[in-house]
C-alpha cells in the first residue's frame, strides 16, 4: 500500500502496535509535519483529544523533493530504525520512544515531541543552552565508546558492521561532503564575493590531498556506530532536554565524523554571530563541553588503547569539521544560520572567516591537539 495523507488511516488500522497510545476507534487527525528532503514526516493526533499523538516517519523509494525519477533506497528507515534502537538501549531518553517499524511500507512510528524546537533555530536566535551540548557530547560518548572497536568482542563488532551496513547513504555523503563540493559540480553554489577564495581552494593541492586522505577514512574505517548525519537540524530540544533524531545515515565508520559534523555547525553559528560577542562566547563554550562529556564516556571504558583512540578519533573529527564547514559554503547544502543574513557584505564576512578556518582544519587537522586550542584561535 502506497503511505499517502489518503491511506493512511486504513494503513493505521492494521497497525495496532503502532497505534497503542490511541483508545479504539479513535478518529485520526493526520498532517504532514516534515520539512526534509528525502522522507514525509506526519504528525498522527486524535482528533477528540490533539494533545494524544505520534509521530510517523515514512521513506517513499525515492528522493521525496525530487519525486520518483530520483531512486532510493527505503532501507534507509531501517537502518534509522536499528540506530534509534540502539540508542535507546545505550542511552535511553536520548532519541524518540520507537513505537513500531514496518519494513515493507518503510514507516517508523515513534513519540511525538510536540514541544520540541530545532537546535538550530536556537542558535539562530542566539540561545546557547550549555547543557544541550553536553547532552550531545554524552550522547555520542555513550553510543561511540560502547560500540568501539578497541571496547568491544570481534564478534559483536561484526555485528555492529553488518547491521550497520549503510552504503548507499555513506556513498551520498561522501559525494556531496567530500567530493562535489571542490569539483565543477551542477549543485554547487556560493556566494559570488566568495569566488577567488573558492577558485585558490579548489587550485590547493595540499588541501585537496588532505580531503581525500580524510574521504578514504570516511569510506573505510570501521571503529563504532556512527549516526552519520549530527548536525544542529538532527536534534530536538524539548525544555532542557536534547533529543537526537534523523539516522537514516548511520553506519559502522570513523566515529569522529559525528563530532566534525557538531562542531561545525556550531562554527557556522559562531561565524553567523560576527556581531555578538556573547553569543559567540557560548557557542565557544558549547563546542568545548561536548568535548569534556565525549571524553568522559570513554574513559569509563576499561581500554588500555583509550587515549591513543580519542587522539585518533579528535584528528579526524576535525578534519571532518573543516570540510562539513566547506561544503555548507560551496555545496548543495548551505545552512540557514549563514543564509539568513541579507546583508551581502555581513555574510561575505562570515563566510571568509568560515572558509579560512575549514580549510585550515581540513590542512592542518593531524596538528591539533586540544579543541581549546582550536578555540583560543577564534
Ligand atoms: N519525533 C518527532 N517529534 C516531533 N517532530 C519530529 C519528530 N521527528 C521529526 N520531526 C519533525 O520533522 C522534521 C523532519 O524530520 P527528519 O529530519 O527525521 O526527516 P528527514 O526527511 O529525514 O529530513 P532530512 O531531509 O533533513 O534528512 C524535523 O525537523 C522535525 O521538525
Ligand atoms: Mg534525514
Amino acid at each position: 500500500m502506497e503511505i499517502t495523507l489518503a491511506t493512511l488511516p486504513s494503513y493505521l488500522r492494521q497497525r495496532p502496535e503502532m497505534t497503542r497510545i490511541f483508545e479504539q476507534g479513535t478518529t485520526f487527525r493526520i498532517e504532514e509535519i516534515g520539512d526534509g528532503n528525502l522522507n514525509t514526516v506526519y504528525r498522527v493526533s486524535d482528533a477528540a483529544h490533539t494533545e494524544c499523538s505520534i509521530v510517523l516517519k515514512h521513506a517513499p523509494p525515492y528522493i521525496k523533493i525530487l519525486g520518483p525519477d530520483y531512486p532510493l533506497s527505503t532501507d534507509r528507515l531501517t537502518f534509522e530504525a536499528r540506530a534509534l534502537e540502539l540508542y535507546d538501549h545505550f542511552a535511553n531518553g536520548t532519541v524518540p520512544a520507537q513505537y513500531g517499524f514496518d519494513p515493507e511500507a518503510a514507516v517508523i512510528a515513534m513519540e511525538d515531541l510536540r514541544e520540541a524546537h530545532v537546535l538550530r533555530d536556537d542558535l539562530i536566535n542566539g540561545t546557547v543552552d550549555t547543557a544541550i551540548a553536553e547532552q550531545i557530547g554524552r550522547f555520542m560518548g555513550i553510543a561511540h565508546s560502547r560500540t568501539h572497536i578497541n571496547n568491544v568482542s570481534s564478534a559483536i563488532a561484526d555485528h555492529y558492521k553488518q547491521q550497520f551496513a549503510n552504503t548507499t547513504m555513506q556513498s551520498i555523503t561522501a559525494d556531496y561532503v567530500f567530493t562535489f563540493p571542490f569539483t565543477e559540480h551542477e549543485t554547487n553554489f556560493w556566494t559570488p564575493g566568495l569566488e577567488p577564495e573558492i577558485q585558490r581552494l579548489k587550485a590547493d593541492t595540499d588541501f585537496l590531498e588532505q580531503a581525500e586522505y580524510l574521504k578514504q577514512i570516511f569510506l573505510t574505517a570501521q571503529q563504532g556506530v556512527t549516526h552519520g548525519d549530527l548536525h544542529t537540524g538532527s536534534v530536538l530540544v524539548q525544555g532542557n532536554t536534547a533529543k537526537v533524531i534523523d539516522a537514516e545515515f548511520a553506519f559502522y565508520g570513523p566515529v569522529g565524523f559525528d563530532l566534525g559534523l557538531y562542531w561545525a555547525n556550531y562554527l557556522l553559528s559562531y561565524f553567523a554571530h560576527q556581531d555578538n560577542p556573547r553569543t559567540q562566547s557560548a557557542l565557544k563554550t558549547a563546542i568545548e563541553q561536548t568535548w569534556q562529556t565525549y571524553t568522559t564516556e570513554f574513559e569509563m571504558t576499561d581500554t588500555e588503547l583509550k587515549a591513543q583512540t580519542l587522539e585518533n578519533i579528535f584528528h579526524e573529527a576535525i578534519g571532518f569539521t573543516g570540510l562539513e564547514i566547506l561544503r555548507r559554503l560551496i555545496g548543495a547544502a548551505h545552512v540557514k544560520d549563514i543564509e539568513n543574513i541579507l546583508d551581502i557584505p555581513q555574510k561575505l564576512r562570515a563566510e571568509n572567516a568560515a572558509l579560512q578556518l575549514g580549510t585550515t582544519l581540513v590542512k592542518q587537522h593531524r596538528y591539533f591537539s586540544d579543541i581549546a586550542v582550536i578555540i583560543e584561535r577564534l
